[in-house]
């Protein structure tokens, strides 16, 4: 049990709303623990037929704790991060997104397994992988180049710069972007709306739009197996050191 996630189910739908604000919604192990069993939760209960994933009023996630990058150990496959992609890849319920201010890393490529997306005027997204000397996760390597196209990307993941909400619909990852004010409110509402359907057709609906899950986990997998020994490596512990020291990274002394 944790505070930094907060679950609540009202009107048939599974609110998860992550509520760590000093931290910008980082997120720890016991968060993602969190998340995940919510999610595999709501797979088998009558009473959430729709889930609702929101951060604070004005934050959505600033993506892994980078001190638990930096302490953590990249060798356990049944981590709580990895649990928590598995389970939102493979969600039986439709999920209702809903990004205000910061979505950065995994609070972006969370996204690429929601079904509605929805951000405020405030949202920042970002893929910034390639400036932490790692690559991109979540199957986000497999599922955003087909949903934008390879060159937006390649654009995205290589140049590594945060883009607005309105940038996001414009390459299709974003429903609808709504005033910060309205936000939490209005996607709320889409979620009462979906949970109103007939529930088996819904969730039918959801697992033939999302298809074969297997290529997904197999990404899923694969960029484990690279990222794990990069995230060991001297030059992303030198990038997220400096992050968490508040300066910047100095790679004078590693080979070129
Ligand atoms: N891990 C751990 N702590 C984080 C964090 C993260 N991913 N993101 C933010 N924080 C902490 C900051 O260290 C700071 O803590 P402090 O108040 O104790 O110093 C607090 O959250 C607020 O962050 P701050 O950087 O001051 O907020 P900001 O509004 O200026 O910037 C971000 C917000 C998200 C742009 C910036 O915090 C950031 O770049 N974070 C890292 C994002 C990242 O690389 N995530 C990992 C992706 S794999």
């Amino acid at each position: 049990m944790t505070d930094l996630v907060k679950t609540e189910i009202a009107d048939g739908v599974l609110s998860i709303r992550m509520n760590r604000p000093d931290k910008k919604n980082a997120l720890t192990g016991e968060m993602y623990a969190a998340m995940a069993d919510a999610i595999v939760g709501a797979n088998t209960d009558n009473a959430a037929r729709v889930i609702f994933l929101a951060g604070t009023d004005d934050c959505f996630s600033a993506g892994n704790d980078l001190a638990d990058f930096l302490a953590g150990s990249m060798d356990d496959t049944d981590r709580p991060s990895l649990r928590f992609i598995r389970d939102i890849a493979t969600a039986e319920k439709p999920i209702v997104a809903a990004v205000a201010g910061v979505a950065v890393g995994i609070g972006t490529t969370m996204l690429l397994h929601c079904d509605l997306v929805y951000a405020g005027e405030s949202a920042r997204l970002h893929f910034p992988f390639i400036n932490l000397a790692i690559i991109p996760e979540a199957a986000s390597t497999y599922l955003l180049p087909r949903r934008v196209g390879h060159q937006r990307a390649a654009e995205l993941c290589m140049l590594g710069e945060p883009f607005d909400a309105h940038v996001g619909k414009d390459f299709g990852l974003v429903n609808d972007v709504y005033s910060d004010d309205e936000l939490i409110e209005k996607a709320y509402a889409k979620a009462c709306t979906l949970a109103q359907k007939a529930p088996a057709a819904l969730r039918a609906t959801k697992a033939l739009l999302k298809g074969d899950p297997a290529p997904v986990l197999a990404r899923v997998d694969q960029e484990v197996e690279i990222i794990s020994p990069m995230i060991g490596s001297a030059e992303a512990r030198e990038v997220m050191s400096a992050f968490m020291e508040k300066r910047e990274p100095d790679f004078t002394k590693m080979a070129s």
